[in-house]
């Protein structure tokens, strides 16, 4: 079943944009989960959720909490488990922590940062079965500053380089984040597997965002989110309305009481 819906999305490169948000509660998997081809268990959950200033202090047993909520509503979609900093060091410690992820969450398949760098490790894991989606461009768990990548000669060379090594080493899929666009379309057009793009323009296979930011629930606004909705301000507007209902003794009314 895992190996069908990768080979699905494999498929779909050049053919149909691959539609993919992140999730990590029950709720929102249930929703996205009719409308996606993958759902990412994102380590952005550490920043999202529970206001780490960055997803390297993310433990890889919180993830696991998620994971299993999201993978248990997920019914169609691939759910990936994005694996979290320094839990992937070497080939053999990421073997040891994607067997326990897997055997613990059901995920389909885990994701890992960087570029040529891990390329072993990709090889290693993917031999062994377990399929990984890669991720270039800005790498969240490494780098220090929010800035686009590939501006420069040196960095385009870097990052292409990335993105050939990653896709000739197994993986089915690669997350390219703020990239520039000229070098998204480039990667795009010259590695076999699909591009997933998040901030790195329309010429990627598909795209992704952390859901949060879309649905205006995080306090996160790169110039790549589209917000499609304000929640927190909807939020705000409900519990300040139940505040003056309590307040003026306006809630419960005869319709919330048991007599
Ligand atoms: O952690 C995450 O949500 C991610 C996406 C931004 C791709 O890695």
């Amino acid at each position: 079943m895992q190996r069908i819906k990768i080979n699905n999305i494999i498929k779909k490169k050049n053919i149909t944009p691959i539609i993919c948000l992140t999730a990590y509660s029950k709720t929102i998997t249930k929703i996205a989960d009719k409308y996606c081809d993958i759902i990412l268990v994102g380590d952005s959950l550490g920043m999202v959720l529970y206001g780490m200033k960055t997803t390297k202090e993310v433990k890889i047993d919180t993830m696991i909490l998620h994971a299993k909520v999201v993978k248990n509503s997920a019914k169609k979609s691939l759910v990936v488990f994005d694996m979290p900093y320094k839990t992937y060091t070497n080939k053999f410690i990421a073997y040891k922590n994607a067997r326990k992820v897997i055997k613990l969450t059901k995920c389909d398949a885990i994701k890992l940062e960087g570029g040529k760098k891990i390329v072993k490790i990709i090889k290693y894991l993917t031999k062994r079965g377990i399929p990984v989606m890669g991720h270039i461009g800005l790498l969240p768990q490494t780098s220090t500053k929010f800035k686009i990548k590939g501006k420069n000669f040196v960095q385009k060379k870097q990052i292409f380089e990335d993105a050939l090594a990653i896709s000739n080493s197994g993986a089915f899929a690669i997350v390219v984040e703020c990239v520039i666009e000229n070098l998204a379309k480039k990667i795009t057009k010259n590695i076999s597997i699909p591009t997933i793009g998040i901030g790195a323009s329309k010429h990627c296979d598909g795209q992704i965002l952390v859901t949060d930011d879309m649905i205006g629930l995080s306090d996160l606004s790169p110039k790549f989110v589209k917000q499609y909705l304000n929640l927190k301000k909807v939020i705000e507007k409900c519990i300040k309305n139940y505040s003056q209902d309590v307040k003026l003794r306006r809630f419960p009314s005869y319709k919330h009481v048991y007599k």
